[in-house]
């Protein structure tokens, strides 16, 4: 049934959600009225769906329990036009053509689940759009099952959380071309804008946006590392958590202006009820993860592509939620007492905060430029010619990641043909002056035992990129020893093999 602005739901005519209406078939006049359609009425389906809704596109609604269906245009029918579907079929009816209908269920089973009782249902040419965290590899998978069934399949990351979903996310499809000409205008619509620019653009086929969309929260994982990883260096330095919320505020209007950073400064101004202190003091040191930002660093070690910090973002995770692997090495483990300078003070106290800063921009720039090549990577392997360019686009707004350096990054790669972002002029000349910072405070951590995996990795990532000659000749030296795999020499083509064991000549092989 349609709802209208004003009418709750099963008050003005028969629903079949509510069980006035033969269960399997859409309302009289009703069917292919919805421009779009949702499965799965969890919070982000549901909210996806009012965000379409408010946006004037009549919506049809489905969820395997329908009384949550209900729920929704209970709640919300009047921001809109929802249809709401009992069943998979009246839902499918409901739809114009090409149907468009985007799957917002459990990840995984459930979005298999739907997809082997959609596709039955559905005609050549309409689209299905999977709007989880899929991994990028089940994306291509059900991409060409699909195809083989004359249908569109669209793997869409979508970011934001439950807000961006509502008030508009940063999404990105992957998918063919002909796909986006359905269905690109629809998503551009709700998404979030930066001056009138849709934070929604078409990445390349099949995984390419599940791929984008993975490395976003492999960033995510890297910059929320960094900022921990500066409040430590803060707190070591004697700021309380008062103090260095403000200092996160003023930060905030400056080159590190991002939405991580708005949220850390709340986070830290957050009282504990209980305890009258600071909410952060009273939270358990244990980070959880639900499986992202490994999927990244699994794919970057598949595809060879180094992203060391990232890496270490992960890590740091994980050794944090290793109680007993903590209390033991706490137990036996001696280290420097001194801190990174609870004894500073006025000015020299300033100029640490600034170290910091200057730090956390250095890192987080890494992190963006390992990811960004891990997609250029993936791109040319699975020949998806993913623009970069785009990709800094639609992250400026509506996701977890967006920050003022993503305005920085979309220029820079507008007018660059770019290997790396760290060779970006504005950004190779920023990380010149920032070096120093960095350099101190990841100096001043490792002699005062304060862990900074993340800014030590990113400091060896832009070392080890920077380096004339990398240790790596003795590598192939030691392996040609132990497994004559070969060396090739700087001074000759060909490849060569030492035979260590016999008179240590050499051979061309
Ligand atoms: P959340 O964590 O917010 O609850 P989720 O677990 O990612 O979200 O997804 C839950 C959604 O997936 C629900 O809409 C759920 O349907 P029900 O409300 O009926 O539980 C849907 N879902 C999960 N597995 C499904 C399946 N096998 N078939 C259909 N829908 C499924």
């Amino acid at each position: 049934m349609t709802v209208p602005p004003s009418g709750p739901v099963g008050s003005t005519s028969p629903s079949p959600g509510t069980g006035t209406t033969p269960a399997s078939s859409t309302p009289p006049g009703l069917t292919g009225t919805a421009v779009v359609g949702v499965v799965g009425m969890a919070v982000m389906g549901r909210n996806l769906a009012r965000n379409l809704a408010r946006h004037g596109h009549t919506v049809a609604l489905y969820n395997r329990t329908t009384a949550r269906t209900d729920e929704v245009v209970a709640a919300h029918g009047h921001e809109g036009t929802f249809v709401l579907a009992p069943d998979l079929a009246s839902f499918v009816d409901a739809l114009a053509r090409p149907r468009r209908v985007i799957i917002m269920v459990q990840a995984g089973a459930g979005t298999d689940a739907v997809i082997d009782q959609l596709v039955p249902l559905l005609e050549e040419g309409d689209i299905v759009v999977d709007g989880g965290n899929a991994h990028y590899t089940d994306t291509r998978r059900r991409e060409r099952a699909l195809r083989a069934q004359g249908l569109h399949f669209v793997g869409a990351g979508i970011s934001g959380g439950e807000v961006g979903a509502l008030e508009g996310p940063s999404i990105m499809p992957g998918g063919s071309v002909e796909s986006y000409a359905a269905l690109g205008p629809i998503l551009e619509s709700i998404a979030a804008e930066v001056d009138g620019e849709p934070c929604c653009a078409h990445l390349g086929p099949d995984g390419a946006g599940h791929f984008v969309k993975m490395v976003h929260n492999g960033i995510e994982y890297a910059d929320m590392q960094f900022i921990a990883e500066a409040y430590d260096l803060l707190r070591g330095a004697g700021l309380d958590a008062e103090q260095m919320a403000g200092i996160f505020r003023t930060w905030n209007e400056g080159d590190l202006d991002s939405y991580l950073i708005e949220v850390t400064a709340e986070v830290l101004s957050q009282r504990d009820a209980r305890t009258g202190g600071a909410l952060v003091d009273s939270i358990v040191d244990a980070a959880g993860q639900k499986g992202t930002g490994s999927w990244t660093v699994q794919a970057a070690l598949e595809l060879g592509v180094p992203v060391n910090a990232i890496a270490e973002s992960v890590f740091a995770r994980a050794a944090s939620s290793h109680p007993e692997l903590r209390t033991a090495a706490r137990a036996a483990l001696s280290g420097p007492t001194t801190g990174t300078g609870s004894g500073r003070s006025g000015a020299d106290r300033e100029a640490f905060v600034e170290d910091v800063r200057q730090t956390l921009w250095s890192a987080k720039v890494v992190a963006y430029a390992q990811g960004l090549h891990l997609i250029r990577v993936a791109s040319q392997t699975y020949g998806w010619d993913v623009d970069i360019e785009t990709v800094a686009r639609i992250w400026r707004a509506g996701c977890i990641i967006r920050a003022r350096l993503l305005e920085r990054i979309r220029g820079e790669y507008a007018a660059n043909d770019l290997v790396t972002l760290l060779e970006a002029p504005s950004i190779r000349d920023g990380l010149a002056t920032t070096q120093a910072s960095w350099r101190r405070v990841v100096g001043a951590a490792a002699q005062a035992g304060v862990p900074v995996p993340g800014f030590a990795a990113a400091l060896s990532y832009y070392d080890t990129l920077r380096a004339e000659r990398l240790p790596a000749a003795l590598i192939q030296g030691q392996r040609d020893y132990f497994g004559a795999h070969t060396y090739r020499r700087v001074d000759d083509d060909g490849t060569f093999h030492t035979r260590w064991s016999a008179d240590r000549s050499e051979a061309r092989v």
